[in-house]
Protein backbone atom coordinates (compact mmCIF):
# COMPACT_ATOMS: atom_id res chain seq x y z
CA UNK A 1 0.00 0.00 0.00
CA UNK A 2 3.02 2.42 0.74
CA UNK A 3 4.72 1.24 -2.09
CA UNK A 4 2.16 2.21 -3.97
CA UNK A 5 1.43 5.37 -2.63
CA UNK A 6 4.98 6.59 -3.54
CA UNK A 7 4.77 5.16 -6.88
CA UNK A 8 1.71 7.36 -7.64
CA UNK A 9 3.68 10.53 -6.05
CA UNK A 10 6.83 9.40 -7.86
CA UNK A 11 4.83 9.37 -11.53
CA UNK A 12 2.39 12.45 -10.45
CA UNK A 13 5.73 14.39 -9.58
CA UNK A 14 8.00 13.30 -12.84
CA UNK A 15 5.90 12.38 -14.85
CA UNK A 16 7.33 8.76 -14.97
CA UNK A 17 8.94 5.56 -13.66
CA UNK A 18 12.65 6.17 -12.92
CA UNK A 19 15.58 6.02 -10.80
CA UNK A 20 15.16 7.06 -7.21
CA UNK A 21 15.60 10.09 -6.50
CA UNK A 22 16.89 12.42 -3.64
CA UNK A 23 14.13 14.90 -4.28
CA UNK A 24 11.46 11.98 -4.43
CA UNK A 25 11.98 11.08 -0.84
CA UNK A 26 9.23 11.97 0.82
CA UNK A 27 9.13 10.81 4.19
CA UNK A 28 12.01 13.10 5.26
CA UNK A 29 10.13 16.99 6.35
CA UNK A 30 12.99 19.50 4.47
CA UNK A 31 12.07 22.21 6.73
CA UNK A 32 11.26 20.72 10.22
CA UNK A 33 14.66 20.30 11.43
CA UNK A 34 15.79 23.90 10.47
CA UNK A 35 13.15 25.12 12.66
CA UNK A 36 14.79 23.50 15.51
CA UNK A 37 17.94 24.66 15.07
CA UNK A 38 16.71 27.91 14.53
CA UNK A 39 16.07 28.28 17.82
CA UNK A 40 19.75 28.04 18.29
CA UNK A 41 20.31 26.57 22.16
CA UNK A 42 17.56 27.40 23.69
CA UNK A 43 15.60 24.88 25.50
CA UNK A 44 11.95 23.89 24.71
CA UNK A 45 9.46 25.61 26.42
CA UNK A 46 6.40 27.90 26.93
CA UNK A 47 8.61 31.19 26.37
CA UNK A 48 11.17 29.84 23.80
CA UNK A 49 9.76 31.83 20.75
CA UNK A 50 9.36 35.23 22.90
CA UNK A 51 13.03 35.25 23.93
CA UNK A 52 14.51 34.10 20.53
CA UNK A 53 12.61 36.48 18.88
CA UNK A 54 13.06 39.45 20.93
CA UNK A 55 16.43 38.89 22.29
CA UNK A 56 18.26 37.59 19.12
CA UNK A 57 17.41 40.72 17.16
CA UNK A 58 20.65 42.14 18.43
CA UNK A 59 23.02 39.34 19.62
CA UNK A 60 23.47 35.73 19.74
CA UNK A 61 21.65 33.78 22.02
CA UNK A 62 25.15 32.89 23.76
CA UNK A 63 25.31 36.21 25.24
CA UNK A 64 22.05 35.06 27.99
CA UNK A 65 22.46 31.59 27.75
CA UNK A 66 26.01 30.92 29.75
CA UNK A 67 24.28 33.12 32.61
CA UNK A 68 22.36 31.92 35.56
CA UNK A 69 20.51 34.47 37.32
CA UNK A 70 17.53 34.73 39.81
CA UNK A 71 14.22 36.26 38.21
CA UNK A 72 15.01 39.68 39.94
CA UNK A 73 18.50 39.53 37.96
CA UNK A 74 16.88 38.95 34.77
CA UNK A 75 14.62 41.56 35.44
CA UNK A 76 17.17 44.14 35.80
CA UNK A 77 18.89 42.23 32.42
CA UNK A 78 15.82 42.71 30.21
CA UNK A 79 15.96 46.67 32.28
CA UNK A 80 18.96 47.13 30.52
CA UNK A 81 18.31 46.14 26.89
CA UNK A 82 15.43 48.30 27.40
CA UNK A 83 17.31 51.50 28.70
CA UNK A 84 20.49 51.30 27.94
CA UNK A 85 20.88 49.10 24.71
CA UNK A 86 17.21 50.56 22.88
CA UNK A 87 16.02 47.38 23.28
CA UNK A 88 11.82 48.03 22.27
CA UNK A 89 9.96 47.60 25.75
CA UNK A 90 8.27 44.47 25.49
CA UNK A 91 4.37 44.42 26.15
CA UNK A 92 3.63 42.80 29.99
CA UNK A 93 2.50 39.63 29.01
CA UNK A 94 5.48 39.20 26.49
CA UNK A 95 7.80 40.46 29.61
CA UNK A 96 6.31 37.93 32.16
CA UNK A 97 6.45 35.03 29.65
CA UNK A 98 10.75 35.49 28.77
CA UNK A 99 10.94 36.63 32.76
CA UNK A 100 9.61 32.98 33.37
CA UNK A 101 11.51 31.28 30.29
CA UNK A 102 15.29 32.38 31.39
CA UNK A 103 14.17 32.21 35.02
CA UNK A 104 13.66 28.34 34.47
CA UNK A 105 15.82 27.54 32.11
CA UNK A 106 19.23 29.59 32.88
CA UNK A 107 18.19 30.66 37.12
CA UNK A 108 20.06 29.49 39.91
CA UNK A 109 17.75 26.59 40.98
CA UNK A 110 17.46 25.09 37.36
CA UNK A 111 19.37 22.11 38.71
CA UNK A 112 17.15 21.01 41.53
CA UNK A 113 13.97 22.28 40.80
CA UNK A 114 14.04 24.99 43.26
CA UNK A 115 13.50 22.49 46.00
CA UNK A 116 10.24 21.55 44.05
CA UNK A 117 9.46 17.27 45.31
CA UNK A 118 9.62 15.33 42.16
CA UNK A 119 5.98 13.87 40.91
CA UNK A 120 3.71 14.11 37.91
CA UNK A 121 2.87 18.46 37.71
CA UNK A 122 6.35 19.46 39.42
CA UNK A 123 7.10 21.26 35.80
CA UNK A 124 4.26 23.09 34.99
CA UNK A 125 4.64 24.39 38.79
CA UNK A 126 7.71 25.37 37.95
CA UNK A 127 7.60 27.05 34.82
CA UNK A 128 4.05 29.01 36.11
CA UNK A 129 4.80 30.04 39.70
CA UNK A 130 7.44 31.69 39.42
CA UNK A 131 6.86 34.02 36.91
CA UNK A 132 6.01 36.50 39.38
CA UNK A 133 7.29 35.45 42.84
CA UNK A 134 10.01 32.93 44.02
CA UNK A 135 8.81 29.24 44.30
CA UNK A 136 9.70 29.95 48.09
CA UNK A 137 6.45 31.41 48.24
CA UNK A 138 4.86 28.49 46.87
CA UNK A 139 6.72 25.75 48.73
CA UNK A 140 6.39 27.47 52.25
CA UNK A 141 2.86 26.72 52.16
CA UNK A 142 1.27 23.41 53.61
CA UNK A 143 -2.13 23.63 51.84
CA UNK A 144 -5.10 21.31 51.37
CA UNK A 145 -6.27 20.42 47.78
CA UNK A 146 -9.14 22.87 48.37
CA UNK A 147 -7.43 26.01 49.38
CA UNK A 148 -4.90 25.28 46.52
CA UNK A 149 -7.92 25.93 44.65
CA UNK A 150 -9.04 28.47 45.89
CA UNK A 151 -4.98 29.87 45.89
CA UNK A 152 -4.66 29.04 41.94
CA UNK A 153 -8.12 30.61 41.21
CA UNK A 154 -7.05 33.50 43.35
CA UNK A 155 -3.89 34.07 41.58
CA UNK A 156 -5.98 33.56 38.27
CA UNK A 157 -8.30 36.28 39.04
CA UNK A 158 -6.51 38.81 41.25
CA UNK A 159 -3.56 38.24 40.31
CA UNK A 160 -3.42 37.89 36.72
CA UNK A 161 -1.80 34.26 36.42
CA UNK A 162 -3.02 33.24 32.75
CA UNK A 163 -5.60 30.83 33.34
CA UNK A 164 -4.10 27.30 32.38
CA UNK A 165 -6.16 25.18 29.87
CA UNK A 166 -7.89 22.75 32.18
CA UNK A 167 -5.93 19.81 32.12
CA UNK A 168 -2.78 21.47 33.25
CA UNK A 169 -5.00 22.97 35.85
CA UNK A 170 -5.35 19.61 37.39
CA UNK A 171 -1.99 18.52 37.46
CA UNK A 172 -1.10 21.95 39.11
CA UNK A 173 -3.68 21.25 41.45
CA UNK A 174 -2.83 17.74 42.02
CA UNK A 175 0.91 18.23 42.20
CA UNK A 176 0.18 20.50 44.84
CA UNK A 177 -2.65 19.11 46.93
CA UNK A 178 -0.11 16.10 47.01
CA UNK A 179 3.10 17.57 47.68
CA UNK A 180 2.39 20.52 49.46
CA UNK A 181 -0.45 19.44 51.83
CA UNK A 182 -0.43 19.79 55.43
CA UNK A 183 0.82 15.92 55.15
CA UNK A 184 4.24 16.76 53.73
CA UNK A 185 7.17 17.16 56.64
CA UNK A 186 8.96 20.28 56.30
C1 LIG B 1 18.13 46.20 20.67
C2 LIG B 1 19.25 45.31 20.85
C3 LIG B 1 19.18 44.24 21.93
C4 LIG B 1 18.16 43.37 22.20
C5 LIG B 1 16.83 43.22 21.50
C6 LIG B 1 18.60 42.55 23.31
N1 LIG B 1 19.86 42.90 23.67
FE1 LIG B 1 21.00 42.05 25.11
N2 LIG B 1 22.56 43.23 24.66
C7 LIG B 1 22.53 44.24 23.69
C8 LIG B 1 23.82 44.91 23.68
C9 LIG B 1 24.23 46.06 22.78
C10 LIG B 1 24.59 44.27 24.66
C11 LIG B 1 26.01 44.59 25.06
C12 LIG B 1 26.92 43.67 24.33
C13 LIG B 1 28.31 43.79 24.84
O1 LIG B 1 28.48 44.19 26.01
O2 LIG B 1 29.20 43.46 24.08
C14 LIG B 1 23.78 43.24 25.26
C15 LIG B 1 24.20 42.38 26.27
C16 LIG B 1 23.40 41.47 26.93
C17 LIG B 1 23.78 40.72 28.10
C18 LIG B 1 25.11 40.78 28.83
C19 LIG B 1 25.33 42.14 29.45
C20 LIG B 1 24.30 42.48 30.49
O3 LIG B 1 23.90 43.66 30.55
O4 LIG B 1 23.86 41.59 31.26
C21 LIG B 1 22.72 39.95 28.45
C22 LIG B 1 22.61 39.03 29.63
C23 LIG B 1 21.67 40.22 27.48
N3 LIG B 1 22.12 41.13 26.57
C24 LIG B 1 20.44 39.62 27.51
C25 LIG B 1 19.41 39.94 26.63
C26 LIG B 1 18.11 39.34 26.70
C27 LIG B 1 17.66 38.29 27.72
C28 LIG B 1 17.37 39.88 25.70
C29 LIG B 1 15.91 39.62 25.38
C30 LIG B 1 14.99 39.93 26.44
C31 LIG B 1 18.23 40.82 24.99
N4 LIG B 1 19.46 40.80 25.60
C32 LIG B 1 17.85 41.57 23.91
C33 LIG B 1 21.49 44.56 22.87
C34 LIG B 1 20.26 43.92 22.85
C1 LIG C 1 0.90 36.66 37.31
C2 LIG C 1 1.62 36.61 38.55
C3 LIG C 1 1.53 35.37 39.40
C4 LIG C 1 1.67 34.05 39.03
C5 LIG C 1 1.93 33.50 37.65
C6 LIG C 1 1.54 33.29 40.24
N1 LIG C 1 1.36 34.10 41.29
FE1 LIG C 1 1.18 33.53 43.23
N2 LIG C 1 1.14 35.47 43.82
C7 LIG C 1 1.17 36.56 42.97
C8 LIG C 1 1.17 37.77 43.77
C9 LIG C 1 1.20 39.18 43.21
C10 LIG C 1 1.13 37.36 45.12
C11 LIG C 1 1.10 38.25 46.35
C12 LIG C 1 -0.34 38.55 46.64
C13 LIG C 1 -0.52 39.24 47.96
O1 LIG C 1 0.16 38.86 48.91
O2 LIG C 1 -1.39 40.13 48.01
C14 LIG C 1 1.13 35.92 45.11
C15 LIG C 1 1.11 35.13 46.25
C16 LIG C 1 1.08 33.75 46.28
C17 LIG C 1 1.02 32.94 47.47
C18 LIG C 1 1.13 33.47 48.89
C19 LIG C 1 -0.16 33.52 49.56
C20 LIG C 1 0.05 33.97 50.98
O3 LIG C 1 -0.81 33.66 51.76
O4 LIG C 1 1.06 34.62 51.25
C21 LIG C 1 0.94 31.64 47.08
C22 LIG C 1 0.87 30.42 47.96
C23 LIG C 1 0.97 31.64 45.63
N3 LIG C 1 1.06 32.94 45.17
C24 LIG C 1 0.93 30.51 44.87
C25 LIG C 1 1.10 30.49 43.49
C26 LIG C 1 1.16 29.29 42.72
C27 LIG C 1 1.04 27.89 43.27
C28 LIG C 1 1.38 29.68 41.44
C29 LIG C 1 1.51 28.79 40.23
C30 LIG C 1 0.44 27.88 39.99
C31 LIG C 1 1.42 31.13 41.41
N4 LIG C 1 1.25 31.59 42.69
C32 LIG C 1 1.61 31.89 40.28
C33 LIG C 1 1.24 36.52 41.60
C34 LIG C 1 1.36 35.39 40.84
Amino acid sequence: MRFAVVVVLTIAVFGGWGPPSPAADLSTPATGASVEEDFEDLPPGPGRAAVYFTCTACHSSKQFTQQRMDREDWDQAISRMVHDNKMAAPRPWARTLMLAYLSSHFGVDVEDWAGLPPGPGREEVFYLCQACHSLKTVLQQRLSREVWDETLVWMVEEQGMPEPEPADYARLLDYLGTYLSPETPR
